[in-house]
């Protein structure tokens, strides 16, 4: 049995189903990310494992024990919610001490942690201050100090980070990291930002319309997805669909036009699928390419960000609209401009059109237990 148990958990709400059937095994140690579109179930998935739901059906067990009826109290789990408040009325020092308080740590010790934390998330000299005398920020930097304290089993972590600034937000990210990998804490940590869950998890768990699509690490979820849905979640891209042909050669066969693909397991001859390109790993030049998966097209519009720029590229050979990332310091193409797109067959992701492959669940496995 897995550190963290969490089985065939379901959530309703009158007529929503918040979370239907969610099943995610944790080990001790992994740091692992949610992501998933809005209302899709995250939120409520964290509750009902803190316990400060009870969850319609479905059981959670962590260390071997069954916490479904345990008081939320009585699990040794630490939390921050997006807005699960301070205590107004106690100072930042009490608010960081407050676990291990209650868990009869000395005054010794409670001092000790309290500016080891704060020198963590950067408040060193904010003892004595109160709450709403700090920026909303550093609350939710004192949140996660406050949750890290009392080095509980488990920690969950609902966008502990997004009232910050993008700078501090990426120093706080590398730093939770770092305290995480330290003090080996089992963290559930949800987020939007895709580039956050990527970065962060030693595993990812993609959620969508209160279910688990995908549970593996970020590498495999971004270059081998099982769903169109996690394909188009994470990353940009642009979906081709076909007919997959394994005959000498996998290709996928597009309304006349052919994509030479890599072999996937899971798969058979005649399947429908869904093609994605990645937009940044398709090549887009003004001169011909040569090579495998090499189409003629005329730029529709350019989305400038700065260094980079998106193009969206008319491909009358797949009947679709192609995004493609270049360099934008370099001479600009302009809509109304000819190009070539190319894309490696080995960067062409599938999936099945509909529905989800089960087949490359198994071999992803965990990390090592610490
Ligand atoms: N207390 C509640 N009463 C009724 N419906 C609820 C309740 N809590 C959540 N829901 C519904 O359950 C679904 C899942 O909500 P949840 O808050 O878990 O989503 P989420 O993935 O955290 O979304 P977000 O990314 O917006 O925070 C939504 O449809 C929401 O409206
Ligand atoms: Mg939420």
């Amino acid at each position: 049995m897995a550190f963290l148990e969490i089985e065939d958990l379901r959530k309703v709400f009158g007529d929503t189903v918040a979370v239907d059937g969610v099943s995610l095994s944790v080990e001790k140690g992994e740091f692992v990310t949610v992501v998933g579109p809005s209302g899709c179930g995250k939120t409520t998935t964290l509750l009902n494992v803190a316990g400060l739901q009870t969850p319609t059906s479905g059981s959670i067990t962590l260390r071997g024990r069954d916490l479904t009826n345990l008081p939320a109290y009585e699990r040794d789990i630490g939390v921050v919610f997006q807005d699960y408040a301070l205590f107004p009325h106690k100072t930042i020092a009490e608010n960081i001490a407050f676990g291990l308080k209650m868990r009869g740590a000395s005054e010794d010790e409670r001092d000790r942690k309290v500016s080891e934390m704060l020198s963590m998330i950067d408040l060193e000299g904010y003892e004595a201050s109160y709450p709403h005398e700090c920026s909303g920020g550093q609350q939710q930097r004192v949140a996660v100090a406050r949750a890290l304290a009392f080095d509980p089993d488990l920690v969950l972590m609902d966008e502990p980070l997004s009232n910050l600034d993008k700078k501090l937000r990426k120093t706080m990210r590398t730093e939770l990291k770092r305290i995480q990998r330290e003090t080996g804490i089992t963290t559930i940590y949800v987020t939007h930002n895709q580039t956050e869950a990527l970065s962060m998890g030693d595993r990812i768990a993609v959620m969508n319309g209160g279910e688990l699509e995908q549970f593996t690490d970020p590498k495999t979820a971004y270059e081998r997805p099982d769903s169109p849905f996690v394909a188009d979640f994470l990353g940009s891209s642009s979906r081709i669909d076909g007919t997959l042909s394994l005959g000498r050669e996998p290709e996928i066969n597009v309304d006349g036009a052919t994509l030479a693909v890599e072999g996937r397991e899971g798969f058979a001859d005649g399947d429908r699928v869904a093609s994605f390109f990645r937009t940044e790993l398709v090549t887009l030049q003004a001169d011909r390419l040569a090579g495998e998966n090499v189409f003629q097209g005329t730029v529709k519009s350019v989305d400038y960000q700065g260094r980079d720029a998106v193009y969206f590229v008319t491909v009358p050979d797949l009947e679709t609209t192609i995004q493609a990332s270049g360099n934008a310091t370099d001479r600009m193409l302009e809509p109304g401009d000819d190009v070539w797109l190319g894309i490696d067959p080995s960067n062409v992701i599938y999936t099945p059109a509909h529905g989800t492959i089960t087949s490359s669940r198994d071999d992803t496995s965990p990390v090592e237990a610490q």
